[in-house]
């Protein structure tokens, strides 16, 4: 058992404040926003995430987990103490360092004895660096430490599941004892490890998101061309994904990618590279297609229904993906953004982002319930594959709708199915 300090406990750290704890640890989850802490004290999660207030009320109430905003009443006492704040993209694609240089300074004050500190946010290629002459500078002169990077692979929606099913443990210190220490808190989970520098570990977390990235700008251009020679891109990736030297996951052609970690990780490993003397061009274009996609999209609609204005147009989803509510990024957010300003009239439902979205979007209009949203619009947009939405009767959305016509912005249904039931239907790339 290991006594651990986790800072940041958003959509990573409250997992894994969580998740350490069911491992049998004794842990603190540590953030400056003192509502998320009164709500994480009380079994509640701050995010929406599957299995996670369940999970946190548990080890609550087994005593193994506590909450603070006091650095002071968790780090002193712990083993290891993981970062896991925000690294946001800022305004030049570079990765926002502020939460980790401000986090490393406070842990660097207030720690006691010997501690590990694990880099487990997104950060730049010799942050291991940055964070280590930060603590070095302001710690107690008998403090001892070592800093590990342990890039987190986690998917929103699916997060408890993931962190106690890991692909893989990336682990990078310049000191392998501490790398074997943070090691042991991962040994019950059977997952394989890899032991490497801590450059390298910053490096794969920005590769593995970029080559994700990748796949669907890739299958994205694709779509494009199979529109206008009239394939189906749904079935060229299912045929693709057959070749098990390609495998058919992160295939799906669609409005493009969004969420916290993909653009913002794809931009900063860009900047970095530019910085570095490189010229990452398949990562410019990852990025430019992506939010082509998006535009397209909303052309489509155009070409579909005419002139957007005064017309009333239904979403459904504006979360990022489905079983988050996280919208950082997220192109329904976008495409709803364009479409007020050509004078559109959004009415937006989604089963878990509205909240957020009311407070980024606030001049759209959100409904509660899936129908009401498309009473008497003009078109429906499917931008986020919620089952719900999978499963809805869309008969019903027909007679609903001023006219039935629907853009499948994620694929989510049998074109010849949407279209006997009275629909004009456009997906993306078929
Ligand atoms: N969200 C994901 O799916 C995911 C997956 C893998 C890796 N990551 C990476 O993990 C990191 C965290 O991601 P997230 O989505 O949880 O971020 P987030 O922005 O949602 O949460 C960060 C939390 O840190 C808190 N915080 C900020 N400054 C602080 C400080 N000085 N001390 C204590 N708390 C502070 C914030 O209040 C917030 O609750 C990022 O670097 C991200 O790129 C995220």
């Amino acid at each position: 058992m290991a006594a651990i300090t986790i800072i940041g406990t958003n959509y990573v750290g409250a997992v894994y404040a969580a998740a350490f704890a069911d491992l049998g640890n004794q842990v603190y989850g540590v953030d400056i926003d003192p509502r998320k802490i009164e709500l994480l004290s009380q079994g509640i999660s701050p995010i929406y995430e599957p299995g996670l207030d369940e999970l946190i009320s548990r080890n609550l109430k087994a005593g193994r987990l506590r909450f603070t905003t006091c650095y002071d009443e968790a780090v002193p006492q712990s083993d290891f103490v993981f970062i896991c704040v925000g690294t946001p993209a800022s305004f030049n694609g570079e990765a926002d360092m502020r939460a980790v240089r401000a986090a490393a300074e406070t842990i660097g004050r207030t720690m006691r004895g010997h501690t590990i500190i694990v880099n487990k946010s997104t950060m730049p290629i010799g942050s291991g660096d940055l964070v280590t002459s930060i603590v070095q500078e302001v710690k107690a002169p008998d403090a001892t430490f070592a800093v590990v990077s342990n890039p987190e692979f986690l998917r929103e929606g699916s997060a408890v599941h993931d962190v106690f099913h890991p692909s893989r443990i990336v682990l990078g210190a310049e000191d392998r004892e501490a790398a074997e220490r943070v090691a042991e808190l991962y040994s019950a989970l059977n997952a394989p490890i890899l032991i490497t520098d801590r450059r390298t570990a910053e490096m794969i977390k920005y590769a593995s998101n970029a080559i994700l990235a990748t796949r669907i700008s890739f299958i994205n251009e694709i779509a494009q061309i199979c529109e206008r020679l009239s394939a189906d891109v749904k079935v060229v990736a299912q045929g693709m994904g057959l070749d098990p030297r390609i495998g058919p996951l992160f295939l799906d052609a669609g409005i493009g990618f969004g969420g916290s970690c993909f653009p913002k990780d794809v931009k900063a490993l860009s900047y970095m590279a530019a910085e570095a003397g490189c010229h990452p061009q398949l990562l410019h274009a990852v990025l430019e297609i992506n939010q082509d996609q998006r535009r397209h999209f909303v052309h489509k609609l155009h070409t579909m229904i005419g002139d957007l204005h005064g017309r009333p147009v239904a979403l459904w989803g504006l979360a990022f993906k489905q079983d988050t509510d996280d919208i950082r990024e997220s192109p329904a957010i976008d495409i709803l953004r364009m479409l007020i300003q050509r004078g559109a009239r959004p009415r937006c439902y989604d089963p878990a982002a509205m909240e957020n979205a009311r407070r980024e979007v606030p001049e759209a209009e959100y409904v509660d319930d899936p129908y009401e949203a498309v009473v008497g619009a003009d078109a429906l947009l499917l931008l986020t594959p919620w089952n719900e939405f999978k499963q809805a009767d869309l008969a019903r959305v027909a007679e609903l709708m001023r006219q039935p016509v629907l853009l499948d912005g994620r694929n989510l249904y049998d074109p010849a199915d949407v279209r006997r039931l009275g629909f004009r239907y456009a997906g993306v790339g078929r």
